[in-house]
């Protein structure tokens, strides 16, 4: 392709995606599957690799992430991000009425209500449209630069559409994780073994500081834009100025209001009170605002804070209970996560019995005894959590928790790892709800996808002693599951079938699906593309499997010990005897160029345009060759930032070239 077609190629592609994009998170109609959508942007994708040149800063592709970024650059704010005044109580609002009243000698105003959102304030600037700069609140006079991060976020338009924009101007708005996405993202950290985060909040902010934008594209943030800024903006009210910001196509939350005073200001945050909860977000209070932009300006500020806005906060609902006792629940990895049994008790509209206590230290931390009335409270979050012991009513007979030392299910002594909150159950192979476990993520949809067993059949599988890893799965007959409570020979037939199916899962899902610790869907990904097939990573020693993307010591580490294990071993075996795919068939590169024949790189450190294995594809893809470590053969070590010392003295002492991105990207430019 010649670079005039490329030119026209990108620009059909990009209206095209943006089209369907806006359809999908805009209006949530797709034209398209997610398939055909990927497609195209893969396409696009391609292209600009293809094409740096004709990259456009508002490309869809920046969504799906990619950059690395080592350090976040410090800008200082054009208007400084200031705070809110605070209050939880009626009569400060009252106050603060009465302070707006005085401030603007007796001229009649309303105000402005909206939800306060509770995740990490952002600041983005669009010039010409296009949108140049995100940055964090940081002290509030400066922040980071997180731009190639909030590019990810699908609800914020890269560029304006519309016509008669200023041709510079700020908006704000609060970047969050969706309750339902840190649900799940939660849900796959205990699958794979990791510790789950405590909250959804700062969740977000580790999210928006992460270095790898492609990472941050995966977590699912999203953001509400509550406040637009600059010197041309033809808004008279706050809300004038909120109808411009939808206008943009801004996501803005539907649940502002305006209130012609402060008795309908009180209304406002009753009706919220209960009905935040169904909000698909974390909300902490209220953001009282004037409506008048001309007014605000007349109330100005103080040091720290807006006289013309206050935040009313919402007490985290909280109510005393009694803790009847702990029990310990084991899952897949062995982890042990004791649970507080509490009585019964009502609470922001559910009942509520039981809490998580996470782990030991929590309980030490709390120094909760059996009998205590402890205090529980909503956050807003579904699993509600024990925050403290009511001491007053404490019995001094009661004595400290003693915590379990032996598994609840199979008796086996637990044992705590060195660095790691849990206790683990290391009875891998006997403990059932290990075994079961293994099994229900073994068939999960992401995995292996055998939508015809679920966790009711897999239970009766186990205690019918028909399977105990999932390479019985694959022996099972039709015999067999007629054995199982209510199947009949059509659900046996369609289990069979469903068995059948999964063996034509890529290798990727196999790897994902057979469950070493840490290795999640991503990881296995990268793991399946760069090892190709289970005997390259089987025999992978930890050096080489820190050459992969995105894996880490502790990664590399967890790798190495499950394939050194006899039984994984077997089970692998086994499971390739069934016919499942250990190969991989990920598309090797397009061919771009042979400019790179017959030279050989060894990619190491941090890239300023490229992830590293972004990297190892364009030299593939211009018939260059990727090795994993330096030797006397080797052409050229392309040295990023961070590059161990260790291989930049080989390098030298082999007399191996040394060479940085920049002049990499001259090599295969001209
Ligand atoms: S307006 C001049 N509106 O609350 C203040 N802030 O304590 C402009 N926040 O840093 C802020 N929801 O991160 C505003 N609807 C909302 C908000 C909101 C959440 C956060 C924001 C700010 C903090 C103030």
């Amino acid at each position: 392709m010649t670079q005039p077609e490329a030119k026209k190629r990108i620009e059909t592609l990009t209206e095209q995606i943006n089209y369907h994009n806006d359809l999908y998170y805009q209006h949530s109609k797709p034209e398209i599957s997610d398939y055909a959508f990927d497609q195209l942007l893969n396409e696009l994708l391609t292209l600009e690799k293809e094409f740096p040149e004709l990259g456009l800063p508002d490309s869809p592709t920046q969504r799906v992430g990619g950059t690395i970024t080592k350090e976040f650059a410090t800008v200082v704010h054009q208007y400084p991000m200031l705070s809110l005044g605070n209050t939880y109580s009626y009569e400060e609002l009252t106050d603060f009425d009465g302070r707006v009243a005085k401030g603007l000698e007796g001229e009649a105003y309303e105000y402005f209500c909206e939800l306060k959102f509770d995740g990490i304030s952002i600041s983005l600037i669009y010039e010409n449209g296009l949108l140049t700069k995100a940055v964090t609140r940081g002290d509030g006079v400066r922040g980071d630069d997180v731009t190639a991060n909030i590019k990810t976020i699908r609800t914020l338009p890269l560029r304006i559409k519309q016509k008669n924009i200023p041709p510079k101007f700020e908006v704000r708005g609060e970047v969050f994780l969706p309750k339902e996405v840190f649900k799940q993202l939660n849900k796959e950290r205990e699958d794979i073994g990791e510790e789950t985060y405590a909250n959804a909040r700062n969740t977000a902010s580790g999210t928006v500081k992460m270095q790898d934008s492609g990472e941050v594209a995966r977590r699912k943030l999203d953001c509400y834009i509550y406040y637009l800024l600059g010197e041309d903006i033809e808004a008279e009210t706050h809300a004038d100025a909120i109808k411009q910001l939808e206008l943009w196509g801004f996501k803005v939350s539907p649940t502002y209001k305006k209130c012609k005073d402060i008795q309908e200001v009180f209304d406002y945050i009753n009706h919220w009170e209960k009905k935040r909860d169904d909000l698909p977000l974390e909300t902490d209070g209220v953001v009282i605002k004037i409506n008048s932009l001309e007014q605000q300006e007349r109330l100005g500020f103080t040091a720290k804070s807006p006289r013309w806005a206050i935040a009313y906060k919402y007490k985290a609902e909280s109510i005393s209970t009694k803790l009847k006792g702990i029990t310990y629940q084991v899952g897949r990895t062995g982890a042990v996560t004791p649970v507080a049994e509490l009585e019964p008790v009502f609470l922001a509209g559910t009942t509520v019995k039981r809490a998580s206590l996470h782990n030991a230290n929590e309980i030490a931390r709390l120094d909760l005894r059996i009998g205590d009335y402890v205090f529980v409270e909503k956050g807003g979050e579904i699993i509600p959590k024990v925050t403290g012991v009511d001491l007053s009513k404490r019995n001094e007979s009661l004595k400290a928790v003693d915590y379990i030392t032996s598994c609840p299910e199979c008796n086996t002594k637990l044992i705590r790892k060195e660095g790691e909150a849990n206790h683990y159950c290391p009875n891998e192979e006997g403990c059932p709800p290990q075994i079961k476990g293994r099994i229900e993520h073994f068939i999960q949809r992401k995995a292996m996808d055998i939508d015809s067993l679920g966790e009711q059949t897999i239970k009766q599988l186990f205690d019918l002693g028909l399977v105990k890893t999932p390479a019985d799965l694959y022996d099972l007959k039709k015999v067999d599951l007629l054995k199982l409570e209510k199947v009949k020979d059509k659900s046996a037939q369609n289990m069979l079938a469903g068995i059948e199916q999964s063996k034509t899962q890529p290798f990727e899902n196999v790897l994902f699906a057979i469950g070493i610790r840490y290795v999640g869907k991503t990881v296995a990904e990268k793991l399946a593309r760069h090892f190709k097939n289970i005997d390259a990573l089987s025999s992978g020693t930890y050096e080489q499997l820190l050459e992969a993307p995105e894996v880490g010591e502790k990664i590399a580490q967890s790798v190495v010990e499950y394939f050194k294990d006899p039984n994984h071993q077997k089970e692998i075996s086994r499971l390739r005897a069934a016919g499942l795919q250990f190969e991989s068939t990920m598309q090797v590169p397009n061919v771009v160029s042979h400019v790179l024949e017959g030279k050989s790189f060894v990619v190491s450190g941090v890239f300023q345009n490229y992830e590293r294995e972004q990297l190892k594809e364009v030299i593939a893809s211009h018939g260059g060759k990727v090795l994993s470590s330096v030797s006397g053969k080797l052409d050229y070590l392309l040295a990023g930032e961070n590059m161990g010392p260790a291989k930049r003295e080989k390098a030298e002492q082999l007399g191996v070239k040394i060479i940085s991105e920049e002049e990499f990207k001259k090599m295969i430019e001209g």
